[in-house]
C-alpha cells in the first residue's frame, strides 16, 4: 500500500479530498512504475471531465489527482524500453489517469524523459506542465517565427511565464498581459511591453501574429482583435467561440513528449528558462496546499519524498 491524496465525489470537490492508503499501481505495458519525489497539479483539475472518467468514459473514482512528477523509476512494464530502473525521470501522466499526488505511479514511458542529475525533483516537476503547454502552444500550434509578436496572456502564471521566456528566446516580440502588480515580474521574464488588464485597453493592442490564450472568455474573445490577417488565436481555456478576422483559432490541450521535455530541461539547466514555483508542500498538507484559496505565485509542489 501507499500513501496517496483521494478524491471520491465529483460534486465535493475539493472537499471530498483525503489522504489515503491506496495499492501500489502496477507497470502495465509500455508503462514504467515511478517513486514519486516531487509531484505537482493544476489548480482546476478537479473541473476537468478527464480527472473523473477514463478513455471509455466509465467512472474513475476514487481517483488520485495529480499530472506533473519527478522521481526515480523503480519498475518497468511488460515490453518496456527507453528507461531503465533507477533512472531519474520527470514528466507528465495522461490526463485520464493523472495519479501523482502519491508516493507511486504508474506511467507510459514515452511521457516521461531523464532528469539530469544536477536538476531538482522540485524543478523537474515543476517545468514538465507548464513547459510542454507553452512549447506546444507557440511551436507546434502557433508556428511561431523569430521576428512575429506574440500577446501572452496570464503572462506572470505557471503557463504565462513559460510562454514569455520561450517567446522571447525565439525571437518574438512579447507583450505579456497581467494584473497591475505583475508588471515588473513580465517584464524580468523577457516581455518588451506589458498590458495590465485591470486598467489598460487590450483594444489598444494590434497586429500581432500569435495571441496565447489561457483564460478563454470574454478575453479570449477581445484579444481576437488584435490579431493581424493570417495570425492564430491559441488557447488552453478549452473550446472558444473567439475567432480571428482571418486567421485560426486552435485549442488544444497538452501532450507528454520525451523530446520536448528534453528540450525544456536543457534550457533550465543552462539558465534559459527560468522556473516559477510558488508553494512546496508535504503530501501530508498536500490537500491544503490544493485547497488554498486567493492568488497563487507559480506552481504549488508537492514534495512527497523529502
Ligand atoms: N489545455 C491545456 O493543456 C492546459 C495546460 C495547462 C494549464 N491549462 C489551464 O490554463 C489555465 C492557466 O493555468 P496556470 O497554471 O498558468 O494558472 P496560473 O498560474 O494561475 O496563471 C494565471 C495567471 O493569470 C493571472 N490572472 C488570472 N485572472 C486574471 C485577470 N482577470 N486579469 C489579469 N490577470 C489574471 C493570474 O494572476 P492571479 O494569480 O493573481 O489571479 C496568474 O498570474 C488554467 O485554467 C489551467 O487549467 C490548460
Amino acid at each position: 500500500m501507499m500513501k496517496a491524496i483521494v478524491v471520491t465525489d465529483q460534486t465535493a470537490g475539493t472537499a471530498g479530498m483525503k489522504l489515503a492508503e491506496r495499492p501500489e499501481p502496477q507497470a502495465a505495458i509500455n508503462d514504467v512504475r515511478v517513486q514519486v519525489h516531487a509531484s505537482g497539479f493544476t489548480w482546476d483539475e478537479l473541473s476537468w471531465p478527464s480527472t473523473w472518467i477514463d478513455r471509455l468514459g466509465r467512472d474513475r473514482t476514487p481517483v488520485i489527482p495529480g499530472q506533473e512528477l519527478a522521481g526515480v523509476v523503480t519498475a518497468l512494464g511488460y515490453g518496456t524500453t527507453g528507461l531503465s530502473v533507477g533512472q531519474r525521470v520527470f514528466g507528465l501522466t495522461d490526463s485520464y489517469r493523472g495519479g501523482t499526488l502519491a508516493e507511486h505511479v504508474a506511467v507510459e514511458a514515452r511521457n516521461l524523459a531523464p532528469l539530469p542529475g544536477d536538476v531538482d525533483f522540485t524543478v523537474g516537476a515543476s517545468v514538465a506542465m507548464p513547459g510542454l503547454t507553452a512549447w506546444q502552444g507557440l511551436f507546434e500550434h502557433g508556428r511561431l517565427q523569430a521576428g512575429q509578436s506574440v500577446l501572452v496572456h496570464g503572462a506572470a502564471g505557471a503557463v504565462g511565464s513559460m510562454v514569455t521566456q520561450l517567446a522571447r528566446e525565439a525571437g518574438a516580440h512579447v507583450i505579456g498581459t497581467g494584473r497591475a502588480a505583475h508588471r515588473q515580474t513580465v517584464l524580468d521574464l523577457g516581455a518588451q511591453e506589458f498590458v495590465d488588464l485591470e486598467n489598460d485597453a487590450l483594444e489598444d493592442v494590434g497586429g500581432v501574429d500569435l495571441v496565447f490564450d489561457v483564460f478563454g472568455g470574454d478575453i479570449a474573445k477581445r484579444s481576437a482583435a488584435a490579431i493581424r490577417a493570417g495570425g492564430t488565436l491559441v488557447t488552453i481555456a478549452g473550446p472558444t467561440e473567439a475567432r480571428p478576422a482571418d486567421g485560426l483559432t486552435i485549442d488544444f490541450v497538452v501532450v507528454s513528449y520525451r523530446a520536448q521535455l528534453s528540450e525544456i530541461i536543457r534550457r533550465v539547466r543552462d539558465g534559459r528558462l527560468r522556473t516559477n514555483i510558488g508553494t512546496v508542500s508535504t503530501l501530508d498538507d498536500a490537500v491544503a496546499a490544493f485547497n488554498r484559496t486567493g492568488r497563487r505565485k507559480g506552481k504549488t509542489i508537492i514534495r512527497v519524498r523529502p
